[in-house]
């Protein structure tokens, strides 16, 4: 295959994770006899400092024509970087919003499973011992409070502000298909979160959800409250296989989903239209505190090329490939630094810290 990729590096440690995905790409490429054409594409604050906004139209057009995007992270901190003193809708994650938005990307799928291999980092002590999970989250990408009506003014003589929290059954629709879709190719369950003891949003998502349903008899759902979901994912993560759920709060569960996967450095994520046409970036931030000290984690980025090989060329085994060599380089007891064992000696471990090049020279050579 002949493959078009539009790369998003971005800020904070972007340019580094992305570095080495695209290494590894490479050695996928060349060993199973692919070309690829990478095109670089300007987005948050990397695009302010060159174009005064977080994304240009000429950026989504760039993207709208190759065959996936690959992104790195976005971002800056908030207490020194300039780019927040903006006005919010110029700061660097407008451009992340706009473009999910632009593209149409409403499905945003991220898997978090446990590698055997990390079970020692995961803070949850009942995994030692074997017990594993292995679930994904489907978050609906482009609509609810992050999209939503919002204003700030004075009223009365004090400060109010409003966000507004709207979805349309159409739009709950289309991402409850993925995730039964999914499903069916999985363990064929389907966990819908919400808070539909309090919010209209959450009563018609819970009716959608059932009216879906009907049409894959061969899917079980169940509905969860969002505070229960997260209480559950601690306790007991292996009890869910696919979980359905709104914006925002898929955007808090993943990022626990990540963190008892032994680190935020490992969720991988997709975020699909309904072409199949795909942005694949790591669920972690641009972590501005290590950007250009090579010692990031490059794995999510990594295993999100390995998404990008799956649902947008259909390049399976190539994932496979990707997948593979991630798990072996852990097995054979590399480990970024986020992954060494806290107040341990490190020399009795066995393991050896890698910098961020390293891990992705010690996964590229797996392949
Ligand atoms: C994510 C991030 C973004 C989000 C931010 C950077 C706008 O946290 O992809 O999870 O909230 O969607
Ligand atoms: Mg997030």
């Amino acid at each position: 295959m002949n493959l078009n990729i539009a790369v998003i590096a971005g800020d904070g440690i972007g340019p580094e994770i992305v570095r080495e995905a695209r290494k590894v790409l490479d050695r996928v490429f060349a060993r199973f006899g692919h070309t690829a054409v990478y095109t670089d594409v300007l987005m948050g604050g990397a695009s302010i400092d060159a174009c005064g906004v977080p994304l240009t139209d000429e950026a989504i057009e760039t993207c709208r024509r190759s065959d996936a995007v690959l992104m790195g992270s976005i971002g800056g901190d908030p207490r020194t970087s300039p780019w927040y003193r903006l006005d919010p809708t110029l700061r660097p994650e407008a451009g992340l919003l706009k473009i999910r938005k632009a593209l149409g990307l409403y499905a945003n799928l991220r898997p978090a499973y446990l590698f055997q291999e990390l079970a020692e980092s995961c803070p949850l002590a009942a995994r030692e011992g074997g017990r594993s999970f292995d679930l994904i989250i489907v978050r609906e990408l482009t609509g609810g409070l992050y999209f939503g009506e919002r204003w700030t003014k004075v009223i009365d003589g004090q400060r109010v502000a409003c966000d507004t929290l709207t979805y349309s059954e159409g739009e709950i629709r289309r991402v409850m298909k993925t995730a039964f879709e999914i499903a069916r190719k999985r363990q064929g369950r389907v966990c819908s979160v919400d808070k539909a003891n309090v919010l209209d949003s959450s009563r018609l998502w819970r009716a959608v959800a059932e009216e879906v349903a009907a049409g894959y008899p061969d899917v079980s759902l169940s509905h969860m409250f969002v505070d229960n979901a997260a209480m559950q994912l601690v306790l007991n993560p292996e009890q869910f296989d696919v979980v359905v759920t709104e914006n925002m709060f898929g955007d808090i569960l993943s990022d626990e989903a990540a963190e008892i996967t032994g680190s935020i450095g490992m969720l991988s994520s997709a975020s699909l239209n309904e072409t199949g046409f795909g942005l694949y970036e790591p669920a972690h931030g641009s972590a501005p505190d290590i950007a250009g000290k090579n010692v990031a984690n490059p794995i999510a980025t990594i295993l999100s090329a390995a998404m990008m090989l799956r649902y947008s060329f259909g390049l399976q085994e190539e994932a496979e490939a990707i997948e593979n060599a991630v798990r072996k380089t852990l097995s054979d007891g590399f480990r970024s630094h986020d992954l060494m064992p806290r107040g341990r000696d490190a020399d009795l471990t066995g393991l050896t810290a890698q910098s961020c090049s390293e891990m992705g020279d010690r996964v590229a050579e797996r392949i």
